[in-house]
């Protein structure tokens, strides 16, 4: 991918070329992208005079940065004991066949990607999936289809946090 210098630039004097704000920086450019391409950090790096090996560690270290190209919409399955017994094996494979990907892909569209995740502290709903920020508890294999298109048809509405 060709790095957008011009977002880059504008965006680094957005926060004053801040070395504090770093982690914005990543965070918009994950906003922007839905992952951080390896050329973008590069050049974030050089224009910041930072290391690059300070910008993969913050890469690294926070769950909400991607490395690898995902989805607009990121769908993680909880895979946690309640979640578990109480079918989230059936939810993956629904979704799977519904998106047409595997457990760990994104979409040609990247429109989803699909991970797995262990307990979201939420288990009394379980199982438990959430779509980008948004929760959905008490999941049933049928539930699926009506819950991403939402995510398909109105990118932009809001949707609701329990279903
Ligand atoms: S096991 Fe799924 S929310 Fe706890």
């Amino acid at each position: 991918m060709e790095v957008e210098v011009e977002f880059i630039d504008e965006m680094i004097n957005g926060y004053n070329r801040d070395k504090r704000a770093i982690v914005s920086m990543l965070q918009d450019i994950q906003d922007k992208y839905y992952y951080l391409p390896e050329d973008t950090l590069a050049y974030l790096s050089s224009a910041m005079e930072v290391p690059i090996s300070l910008l993969y560690g913050f890469a690294t270290f926070y769950r909400t940065f991607s490395l690898q190209p995902r989805g607009k919409h990121p769908i993680s399955v909880c895979m946690g004991t309640a979640c578990h017994v109480r079918g989230a094996g059936r939810i993956i494979e629904k979704i799977e066949r519904e998106i047409d990907i595997k457990l760990g892909e994104t979409s040609d569209d990247l429109l989803y990607s699909l991970d797995e995740v262990h307990c979201l502290g939420c288990c009394g709903l379980a199982p438990v999936v959430t779509v980008g920020d948004d929760l959905y508890g008490k999941i049933t294999v049928t539930k699926i289809p009506g819950i991403l298109k939402k995510y398909k048809t109105s990118k932009e509405e809001p949707v609701s946090q329990i279903d």
